[in-house]
């Protein structure tokens, strides 16, 4: 280990991830077993053992080699969610070069902002993928993207759905003529990496509108992740693994592509919507697939808890043994009826607390700890978490306090990508006496040291287990003609945990309206993308401020809720 912050994990230690995700198995019993079994939402299915996963990883980072990427290079993934990403990311890890996975529910401008930052001369991406029975245009917002982007040298463009798009000769290429080509052996070297080298950056929302490059790396990481998936979900090697999160979140990275296939896990992928073409998708998905353990959000329950218990009902669940949680605080009710009618009062939950910024699961239970629904119990073996006040004095039991991390772990970030000040600034100048990591969230403990996370201190807001900032929405925002100034706050929403509501002091001349309103939302979909449009727009003619000017949202959000207003004495006006 070395200087606060900048910790190094395994310093010497040579290695790849994908030397023990991939190449590894196919020397044992496991190049047989399947790595990915996938369904697309149009009920197409796939299979991947280790062998053909590791054949496939291997012609694609030759394929990558020969657009002229090398170890340390970039390269930016936009793509739905289908085998390929996670082969994509694998062929990444394989040369060394860093993978930057944007989520495809992300505007054009959202992405190039991310390839800028991450100077990716390569772009990953598909012509598009299967959601609610459309197409998302995946390429199209690429083609936009890669426009306001000079450093784009080369788009591989997988063919998923098969409607028409624009291929720009010289720039774009098809993947499975790329795959085809002598070029795209299947014999590739693994790049042999520095324990510390770069594996991957993650961007996701701060406290200012320029979104933070998480940095990870190959060694710590494979580490801490594997390990935490092994504990926390006894993985066992007749286990049908499903994660349903997105492989563009953090929760998909660690826990759908790297951890799962480094323990030699058989995962199940589901392309599209929960509710496609009825609500009882996922749990037709879960019988036909004999899956044992299901980990998702709070969000996805309560969206799925709404359709009745009929549903469920219909289909054979008693594949399943254990269950998961993550993203936000579950709710009581939700908790339930994922006990009760999804784990027929046999599975426990492992409700998971942890962020893009620390890899893998921070507090959690295992499975043979006593639960409590809500709260995530206690940290996971070696974790030293903790509520603290202002001045670093533990809290009692019961008291609110900050949530904080008292030991560097192997799967910490590293940095913020190019960023530095910003990691010291934004993770460790609260307790920088005592060398502490800030999480930015809010906690309380129980009499028996469990650890119930309340939410964010931040401006950062979760909306469906989806982290923004209000800043890049406040700078969406104000981006439209008619917007002079905006504040987004979060409010309290049963089904998406919460939404945003937003309040916009309108240009001189400029009147609110209906038209106006759709207008503006039209707008933050296209800047930020479709997760941050706001639930409500209201136009104003004065924000509650501070004397210094700072807006006082915990005023707004009072007023959105109809509750007291609190102690407004540094109100300016
Ligand atoms: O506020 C906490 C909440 O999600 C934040 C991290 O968001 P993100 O980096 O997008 O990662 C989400 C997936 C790991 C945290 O600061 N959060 C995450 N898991 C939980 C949670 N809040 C309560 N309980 C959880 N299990």
């Amino acid at each position: 280990m070395s200087a606060i912050p900048f910790y190094k994990w395994f310093v010497g230690g040579k290695t790849n991830i994908a030397l023990n995700a991939v190449d590894r198995h196919v020397k044992t019993w496991r190049r047989n077993k399947l790595a990915i079994i996938w369904e697309g939402e149009n009920g197409e299915k796939r299979t991947y053992s280790y062998w053909r996963l590791y054949q496939e990883v291997n012609k694609f980072a030759n394929v990558l080699r020969s657009m002229g990427v090398r170890k340390g290079d970039t390269v930016t993934i936009y793509m739905g969610r289908t085998p390929e990403i996670v082969i994509a990311m694998l062929a990444c890890a394989k040369i060394g070069a860093p993978h930057s996975v944007v989520y495809g529910g992300f505007s054009d401008q959202a992405l190039a902002d991310r390839i800028a930052d991450a100077k990716s001369k390569v772009v990953v991406t598909s012509d598009g993928s299967w959601l609610r029975g459309k197409i998302v245009p995946l390429k199209n917002v690429v083609d936009e993207a890669v426009q306001r982007s000079p450093v784009v040298q080369s788009v591989i463009v997988y063919k998923r759905t098969g409607q028409e798009i624009n291929m720009e000769q010289g720039r774009d290429y098809w993947w499975h003529e790329l795959m085809a080509l002598p070029i795209a052996s299947n014999k590739c070297e693994t790049e042999v990496m520095d324990a510390e080298d770069p594996l991957f950056i993650l961007y996701t929302s701060g406290t200012t509108g320029k979104p933070k490059g998480i940095l990870h790396t190959h060694g710590g990481y494979q580490v801490y992740t594997s390990t935490t998936l092994e504990w926390v979900f006894d993985l066992k090697d007749e286990d049908r693994w499903w994660c349903a999160a997105d492989p563009g979140w953090i929760t998909g990275h660690s826990y759908i592509v790297y951890a799962p296939l480094i323990l030699g896990a058989t995962s199940f992928i589901y392309e599209g919507a929960p509710t496609y073409p009825y609500p009882d998708r996922w749990w037709r998905l879960v019988e036909e697939y004999g899956i044992t353990v299901l980990y998702t959000a709070p969000t996805a329950i309560r969206g799925l808890m709404r359709f009745g218990d009929a549903w469920p009902a219909r289909h054979d669940l008693s594949s399943l043994r254990l269950l998961g949680s993550v993203g936000e605080p579950i709710n009581p009710e939700a908790w339930k009826w994922f006990y009760k009618v999804i784990g027929g009062e046999r599975c426990p939950i492992m409700d998971t607390w942890w962020q893009t910024e620390t890899g893998g699961f921070v507090i959690t239970p295992l499975p043979s700890v006593p639960l409590k629904p809500g709260s995530a119990t206690r940290p996971f073996p070696g974790q030293v978490v903790d509520v603290v006040d202002e001045h670093g004095n533990s809290c009692e039991a019961g008291v609110e306090g900050k949530l904080v991390i008292k030991r560097p772990w192997p799967s910490m970030l590293r940095t913020v990508w190019g960023d530095p000040d910003r990691y010291i600034k934004q993770y460790w100048t609260d307790y920088a006496q005592q060398g502490w990591y800030l999480a930015g969230d809010s906690a309380r403990k129980d009499a028996d040291g469990y650890i119930w996370v309340i939410g964010r201190i931040d401006d950062v807001i979760k909306v469906s287990g989806y982290r923004l900032g209000t800043a890049e929405i406040e700078s969406g925002l104000v981006s439209y003609r008619d917007v002079a100034e905006a504040a987004v706050i979060a409010v309290p929403d049963e089904l998406k945990g919460s939404v945003i509501y937003a309040y916009c002091i309108l240009n001189a001349g400029s009147t609110g309206s209906d038209e106006l309103e759709k207008a503006i939302k039209k707008h933050i979909r296209e800047e930020v993308g479709p997760i941050a449009v706001p639930e409500k727009i209201e136009f104003v003619t004065t924000l509650p401020k501070t004397r210094s000017g700072k807006i006082m949202r915990r005023v707004l959000k009072a007023r959105a809720q109809g509750l007291p207003e609190g102690d407004l004495s540094t109100l300016e006006d």
